[in-house]
């Protein structure tokens, strides 16, 4: 467990690193991990370099704040598939188009053992990032895959099995957007009018360096949360617009929180796409829940503001679950406490309405083409494979085991190219567990995009469940039913919560897609 001191020990360790460790390093692939290693048939149409390296950036007023950062530069390819936020430990944006070949050659130039995973995309098992993959600081990884997915908000982070919640916390996440065809000629607003947002929260202490978990145990049982709310890495965010329409990007990169997003004007929210892209057409919300890992995009009209006005998007109070007694209060996590709990109010960004637009879009209708699975397609239609959500012997499990880097249970078993019903449940009790222990879980599946066909137990309205989902949060006493077509890639891929304290703990296990490649 890393604690608090260590973990500013690391990163403010690897600052000088930073100045004198040059770009150069990128460039030597040769040594790279068997399973990654380059490949003479594969072409890519974009070929970057990545590593991720310890840093420092101005954060709060003050002192700079250590933190761990990807870094990158396009080796080969449109120099525009690499964009950096300004001012942000984020990695750069990386866009691609479907169909396109990509090569990645990461480095890890951080003390810990690491590996990159691309979550929401459809690649080969030894591209997407699995722990049993890390590799020790000075080491290069190969990524090479072709864009499978449908234009979306994707993103990519580190994956070593225990560190996951450190490094992410630590600065390490970036987006990932995919563009296609069907996206172009859906009539939204693009350039400067498409806005990507990661939101996270972290803690800081007195001279500004990050505070991670404390080392007590309910902390990691509950999922660490920070104080501040940090918009694409800055606090006290304000995103200045046009009086016209955006497209606004909402990614949640936060280790444990969950945010229940309004606008405060209750206006209401326009959906118009999910984790795996558009939707087929826009949806309304009063407001929307957003667990960690999920995106959500939303079409922002602000052409009915005056020049001058203001208004924010809010993440609205709710019951987060927390465990230790009582629920969403104060002090009582043995003591550590938070003083932004998971469920409490605040504003999660302010918008400055500053100039009037010339021109503005009209809301399409029609977004997307997404073809249903049918139910009864699936192999198992008759008996949905079930995943209980539930504690055992103080850690977080599924179906009662937490994770092994190797294991495959039967029911963890796929084959290829099949449509199955899984089930999550969150419904706490059973398997001997003590009552009271219900907590948000936002469960998540590698490889591949599903769909939701039912949720029970919901006592609420912001879920968005239309469109294509890698990301799914269940709130205590719901239970959900996907249908998930696995795909045209063998081998070994994880579902896990991504409460990333969770998923450390072992709240995550392995599938296995068996079958043979077309080409064997
Ligand atoms: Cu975003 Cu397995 O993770
Ligand atoms: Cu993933
Ligand atoms: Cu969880």
């Amino acid at each position: 467990m890393i604690n608090r001191r260590q973990f500013i020990q690391i990163t403010g360790a690897g600052a000088a690193g930073l100045i004198t460790g040059s770009m150069t390093s990128l460039l030597k692939a040769g040594k790279a991990n068997a399973a990654g290693n380059i490949s003479s048939g594969f072409t890519p149409d974009l070929d970057i370099a990545l590593k991720a390296t310890a840093g420092e950036i101005p954060i709060l007023p003050g002192n700079p704040t250590g933190v761990w950062q990807f870094q990158g530069r396009v080796l080969k390819g449109d120099r525009a598939s690499l964009a950096s936020l300004d001012r942000s430990y984020l990695g750069p944006i990386i866009r691609a188009r479907r169909g396109q070949k990509v090569r990645i050659r990461f480095t890890n130039e951080i003390a810990d053992q690491t590996i990159v995973h691309w979550h929401g995309l459809h690649v080969p098992a030894a591209m997407d990032g699995h722990p049993r993959l890390v590799i020790p600081r000075g080491e290069d990884y190969v990524y090479e895959f072709e864009v499978r997915n449908r234009a979306g908000t994707y993103w990519y982070h580190p994956h070593p099995h225990g560190l996951t919640g450190s490094q992410v916390y630590g600065g390490l996440a970036g987006l990932f957007l995919v563009s296609d065809e069907e996206e172009e000629t859906a009539g939204l607003p693009s350039g400067e009018h498409d806005i990507p947002l990661v939101l996270q929260d972290r803690a800081f202490d007195s001279s500004n360096q990050l505070i991670y978990l404390s080392g007590h145990h309910m902390e990691q049982m509950n999922g660490f949360l920070g104080d501040w709310i940090l918009v694409n890495g800055q606090p006290d965010f304000i995103l200045p617009v046009a009086t016209r329409a955006y497209r606004l990007r909402l990614l949640n990169g936060s280790n444990s929180r969950i945010y229940k997003l309004a606008w405060k004007d209750n206006s209401p929210l326009t959906v118009i796409a999910t984790d795996g892209g558009l939707l087929e057409k826009p949806v309304q919300r009063r407001y929307v829940m957003l667990g960690p890992g999920e995106r959500l995009e939303l079409w922002a009209d602000f052409s009915r503001y005056a020049v001058g006005s203001e208004t924010a998007l809010v993440s609205l109070p709710f019951d987060g679950g927390m465990m230790g007694g009582g629920r969403r209060g104060r002090g009582m996590m043995g003591g550590s406490g938070y003083a932004l709990s998971n469920g409490t109010g605040f504003p999660v960004f302010k918008v400055r309405v500053n100039r009037p637009a010339k021109a503005n879009l009209t809301l399409p209708q029609r977004l997307s083409t997404i073809k249903r699975y049918d139910p009864a397609d699936a192999v198992n239609r008759e008996d949905p494979k079930r995943f209980h959500l539930v504690m055992r012997h103080m850690a977080w499990t599924i179906n009662g085991r937490t994770f092994r880097m190797e294991e495959v249970a039967p029911e963890e078993r796929v084959a290829m190219n099949t449509l199955e019903v899984w089930e999550f449940i969150n419904e706490g009790g059973g398997m001997g567990m003590m009552g009271g222990m219900d907590m948000p879980h936002p469960i998540h599946l590698h490889g591949m995009q599903f769909q939701v066909i039912q949720r029970r137990g919901v006592q609420h309205e912001g879920y968005v469940d239309e469109g294509w989902k890698d990301t799914v949060l269940l709130m205590p006493g719901e239970r959900v039913r996907l249908l998930v077509r696995f795909g045209d890639y063998p081998g070994l891929f994880l579902y896990h919560c991504h409460n990333l304290e969770h998923e450390d703990m072992g709240m995550m296990r392995n599938y296995l897609v068996e079958g043979k490649t077309s080409a064997a």
